[in-house]
């Protein structure tokens, strides 16, 4: 049994999408959330610098006492998680693109991935989008200026960049895209007035959580207790924006600190 907090860190509110999943299949763990939203977007920064503010948050989560600490940004994941799990000794879990359920489902042979710049940009997309190329065709968009809008609360303002983003993808013939960032899964509402029905769209959210479960059960962390759990998110930008995220994905018990 172990009580100790799940950390969880990204670049603004967007991991909220992977808090949201963490919460659902584990609602008897407590969880410790930074929004580290004055640098974000983390996307269009160098490697060293997401790595810098990465190890940041990890440390600030670890003065916390949390046992195991999920990387809920794919910017952060593909550019700094070697780095992180070289340098703690906590079990890190990151989230990448989705990019082999989007291969192994797609039957035009056709996916699109939206990502940010360093996403798209980093070794480890690099080397797992190799291993599907050739056998399908990957349409990757980076999503400038999406973030920022996201950060801002005005969901609707992101529609005429989706639109310039995702037609071409459309005009190609994906079957499904991937939304490679989680700023992302919250434009869902936008996208979905833009693509035809019949595609699928794709995040990680979901089976980060699965894994966040197995690696707890495996090193004998996951929290058996009944006690009461707490739900702490940290901010170092406006917490009135945080709180409209937290009350659209109906967070109940929480409390909200800045930084
Ligand atoms: N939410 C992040 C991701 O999954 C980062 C977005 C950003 O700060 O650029 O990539």
């Amino acid at each position: 049994m172990n009580t100790n907090p799940i950390g969880i860190f990204d670049s603004g509110v967007g991991g909220l999408s992977v808090w949201r999943e963490i919460n659902e299949l584990l609602p008897n763990e407590s969880t410790i959330y930074i929004a580290d939203s004055f640098n974000a977007p983390y996307g269009n920064k160098s490697k060293e610098k997401i790595t810098e503010l990465s190890a940041q948050n990890t440390e600030l989560l670890l003065a916390q006492k949390c046992k195991l600490i999920v990387v809920a940004c794919n910017t952060a994941t593909t550019n700094s998680i070697e780095l992180l799990r070289n340098t703690y000794s906590v079990p890190f879990i990151g989230i990448e693109p989705a990019t082999k359920p989007a291969a192994v489902k797609t039957k035009t042979g056709k996916i699109g991935i939206l990502a940010t710049k360093g996403t798209l940009a980093s070794e480890l997309f690099l080397n797992t989008s190799k291993k599907f190329r050739g056998d399908i065709e990957i349409i990757e968009t980076i999503g400038t200026g999406l973030v920022p809008i996201i950060e801002s609360g005005n969901i609707n303002e992101a529609e005429s960049l989706l639109k310039k983003y995702l037609t071409p993808m459309v005009d190609k013939g994906v079957d499904n895209i991937v939304l490679g960032c989680t700023h992302y899964p919250f434009l869902k509402p936008v996208i979905e007035k833009i693509i035809p029905p019949s595609i699928t769209v794709i995040d990680s959210g979901e089976a980060v959580a699965k894994q966040t479960q197995a690696i707890l059960q495996e090193h004998k962390l996951l929290n058996t207790s009944h006690n009461a759990t707490n739900n702490i998110f940290y901010t170092n930008a406006d917490t009135l924006i945080l709180k409209k995220f937290l009350e659209g994905i109906n967070v109940k018990n929480y409390s909200i600190q800045s930084l």
